[in-house]
């Protein structure tokens, strides 16, 4: 907690957060992901992990044959979510199946169809509206069709910055949102996670799917990314 306020405190922007995720936050964002007994193998990624709660939500509900990938690109998360990995009793169960990436999403490139599952963590209000328009196609187009994108939003911070930033700040801010809803009104899944008042500050839970372009069932991707006919999958 110590470590997350003072990274929050040195770069707040990109941290975008207060207090690390709750564990009813962790698990509105890892509710896509099934029991293991009632599916195949998935690979999930997360994304901006920090000390890990949400990862460790996600890494409850990997079986056998899952794999996670985890991106942070702040060291000091990075170094925390590695020992995080060895220490904590949920990670370390599942240490072998989760891979931390230490960089940047901008900077990563990412696979078509490689994942069943993307968690984002990131603070999508502190980007511009081309960076997050630019991610979330990306993680749509690196889901399987049918996949799962979830990602969350603080409630109240458009009043909040409407009444403590400049005209331009509040202005990217509702662009961001116009974007946010843009997304949300062609991929939405009906179901979205709703509010979750457990939380600092409370958040809402949003609940994207990716295209259903072709008739491959949700759950499949670290199976395709096997198969000798989908030499595109391979990674
Ligand atoms: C709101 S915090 C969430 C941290 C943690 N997942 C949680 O829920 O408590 C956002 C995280 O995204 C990370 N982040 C921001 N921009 C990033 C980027 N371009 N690439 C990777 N991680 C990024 C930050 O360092 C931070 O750890």
């Amino acid at each position: 907690m110590m470590a997350f306020l003072r990274e929050a405190w040195r770069s707040m922007r990109t941290t975008g957060a207060i207090a690390p995720s709750s564990i009813h936050l962790g698990n509105g964002l890892a509710a896509p992901l099934l029991a293991p007994g009632s599916r195949g193998p998935v690979r999930v990624l997360e994304v901006g992990a920090g000390t890990g709660t949400v990862t460790r939500a996600i890494a409850s509900r990997l079986g056998p044959g899952d794999r996670l990938e985890a991106v942070e690109f702040n060291p000091a998360f990075v170094r925390l979510l590695t020992r995080a990995l060895r220490r904590d009793a949920v990670l370390s169960a599942v240490s072998g199946q989760i891979r931390i990436i230490p960089e940047s999403i901008t900077e990563l490139p990412l696979a078509e169809r490689a994942y069943d599952v993307i968690v984002s963590c990131l603070p999508f209000t502190n980007f511009t509206p081309e960076t997050v328009r630019s991610l979330l196609e990306r993680f749509l187009t690196a889901l399987v069709p049918g996949g799962h994108l979830t990602y969350f939003g603080y409630l109240g911070t458009q009043p909040a910055r409407n009444l403590i930033s400049s005209r331009a700040e509040a202005a990217r801010h509702r662009s961001v949102g116009a974007v946010l809803t843009e997304f949300s009104a062609h991929y939405g899944s009906g179901g979205s996670g709703g509010i979750v008042w457990r939380n600092l500050p409370p958040a809402r839970v949003i609940h994207l799917r990716a295209p259903e372009r072709c008739a491959v069932p949700a759950g499949t991707a670290a199976a395709l990314a096997a198969a000798p006919d989908r030499p595109w999958l391979r990674r």
